[in-house]
């Protein structure tokens, strides 16, 4: 007979362990919509900084608030899309990958980002082709999930692999309108994803299913809110407040989701994971 008053345990896999994170993030004090490199950007939509600037702070004190250290980086006149931090580059214990941007918009960006880097101390490689950072890298466990088909170059995967010295999985994106990794699939902790399966070729998709086989599916309604663009610390999974399904899905899983509302970022294509770059011990 079971105590209907007592709630019963959570199975052992459902049991999810926070981890203190460190993140950097740069205020889009400069942020506008100027010029369209991706679906979302529509160069007519007036952009609000103040409410920009206060959606990006609300997500920073997120963080703090959850126990992670941020750290703000120097926003530079005349790179409105260098709040996206996601795609500055790739750090991870004594390795600083610096972004090799795909269009010229952005190309102004390496040197701040590298710059950054430098501060702390690391000598930024850069690659011979084209990388998106964090926006088309995933780091799940000990092992880098890569984009490309939008941004990164298939040829900068080998490059990222060697510098990190991980094995990487290549990925083919097939929608425009999921243009880099992290608007498809989150990481959850170190062998945790969700995905959102019609954004990647077939073969993308088998890849997937048979390395992560209790990955979480996402309904479209929530990918396209970018739902998918979230930054978790093995518990909290920080996400666009309007992707409900996928917090329902999260709950359900063990997670405990964080609505934040980054509808003014959202104006040049991207949300919470964009405005991220984790810092990997
Ligand atoms: N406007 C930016 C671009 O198109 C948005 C980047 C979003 N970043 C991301 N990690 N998905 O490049």
């Amino acid at each position: 007979m079971t105590d209907s008053h007592v709630a019963a345990p959570a199975p052992a896999t459902l049991v999810r362990t926070p981890r203190a994170r460190r993140y950097a993030m740069t205020r889009p004090e400069f942020f506008a919509v100027e010029y369209a490199i991706n679906p979302w950007m529509d160069i007519a939509t007036p952009v609000d900084v103040g409410v920009a600037v206060a959606q990006w702070d609300a997500l920073r004190t997120t963080y703090v608030r959850l126990g992670h250290r941020v750290e703000v980086i120097e926003p530079v006149p005349g790179l409105p899309d260098m709040v996206y931090a996601a795609n500055g580059g790739f750090v991870a214990r004594d390795v600083a990958i610096v972004a090799r941007f795909r269009f010229a918009e952005r190309a102004g960006e390496s040197r701040a980002y590298a710059e950054w880097m430098s501060s702390l101390g690391y000598r930024p490689v850069s690659t011979r082709h084209i990388n998106e950072g964090q926006g088309d890298l995933l780091l799940v466990g000990e092992t880098v999930l890569a984009g490309y088909g939008f941004r990164t170059d298939r040829r900068a995967h080998p490059e990222i692999s060697a510098a990190l010295r991980v094995p990487v999985v290549s990925l083919e994106l097939v929608d425009p309108r999921f243009y880099h990794l992290d608007t498809a699939l989150a990481v959850l902790d170190d062998r945790t994803i969700a995905f959102y399966p019609p954004a990647f070729s077939a073969a993308a998709q088998h890849q997937l299913q048979a390395l992560f086989p209790d990955a979480i599916v996402v309904a479209s309604a929530d990918a396209f809110v970018l739902g998918l663009n979230v930054v978790s610390d093995g518990l909290h999974v920080v996400l666009p407040a309007a992707a409900t399904g996928f917090a329902a899905q999260l709950r359900a899983a063990g997670f405990e989701p964080v609505g934040v509302d980054l509808s003014e970022l959202l104006k040049g294509g991207g949300s919470v994971k964009c405005c991220t770059l984790e810092v990997f011990p």
